[in-house]
């Protein structure tokens, strides 16, 4: 069985620089390969980790694949043609394979794709011991359950009432929907200095258990300017120590 880590939040909150740091960290103590699952419409965990991906995401060959009226390429059945792309969204790094989901499918029923690719999905997973799981704040893939449960969610949020009050909504989406999570903590991002009492407040209304902070870090800002990939950041880098940390709270890894 794999054990499945996912993180969401409001966009820009920092769930594509946690996901990555949580798959480097993962790599670092051993624990591969990983699985990196790109469930965000805008997919970007690619470049956090370094690697390239083509133009083409799942969600957007599903449209194709559920329209029976659209032809397949010759001599494809549905089910195969799902497989090729599912294969075709798969990209391989050192230690760490990512597959790219992409965003929302629109209109129409595709529970026939759907349980097709949670089939495939389920598969793939079964080869890897860590799956981490870069989600948007609407948590499309959880709810199709086109990826696994998960034991472990992190809710990014920055360090204001109205990121706090976005993961309160997220959870809340998480119970509304009954959705196969094991574990939710809130992680908030780009923090300098304490918070304020009306932060604070804030944070305990969500009813989420603060699992821990990741400092504001002018190397990530670096990193970003340059298109970088973060997971290259050093090993004393703040931000890394802190994603250690969160870890080791959370019984992912031991601290060293
Ligand atoms: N701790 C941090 N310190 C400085 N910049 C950060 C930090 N965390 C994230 N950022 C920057 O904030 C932006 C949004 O982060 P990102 O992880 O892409 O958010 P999301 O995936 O939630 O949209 C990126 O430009 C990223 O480099
Ligand atoms: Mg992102």
């Amino acid at each position: 069985m794999s054990f499945t880590i996912a993180v969401a939040g409001k966009g820009g909150t920092g769930k594509t620089t946690l996901a990555a740091l949580l798959i480097r960290q993962l790599i670092k103590s051993g624990r591969v390969p990983v699985l990196a699952v790109d469930a965000d419409a805008n997919a970007n965990l690619n470049e956090a980790l370094g690697i390239k991906v083509g133009d083409q995401t799942i969600s957007s060959k599903m449209p194709r694949i559920n329209n029976s009226l659209e032809p397949l390429p010759a001599g494809m059945t549905r089910e195969r043609y799902l497989a090729y792309c599912v294969h075709k969204s798969l990209a391989e790094g050192d230690d760490f394979d990512l597959l790219v989901m992409g965003g929302p499918q629109g209109q129409g029923c595709y529970c026939y794709v759907n349980n097709l690719l949670r089939g495939f999905v389920r598969q793939l997973s079964s080869n890897y011991p860590y799956i981490v799981i870069d989600n948007e704040a609407g948590m499309e893939h959880l709810s199709r359950q086109t990826t696994n449960n998960v034991d472990i969610l992190f809710i990014t949020s920055d360090a204001t009432v109205r990121g706090i009050r976005s993961a309160k909504r997220i959870k809340e989406l998480v119970e509304n929907l009954s959705l196969a999570v094991r574990n939710m903590y809130l992680v908030i991002n780009r923090t300098a200095g304490d918070f304020g009492e009306l932060l604070k407040e804030e944070i305990a209304r969500t009813g989420l258990t603060l699992i821990g902070t990741i400092p504001e870090d002018e190397q990530v800002v670096g990193f970003d300017l340059v298109g970088r990939p973060i997971f290259e950041l050093p090993d004393e880098s703040p931000v890394v120590k802190a994603v250690s940390g969160i870890m080791s709270r959370t019984k992912i890894i031991e601290e060293p």
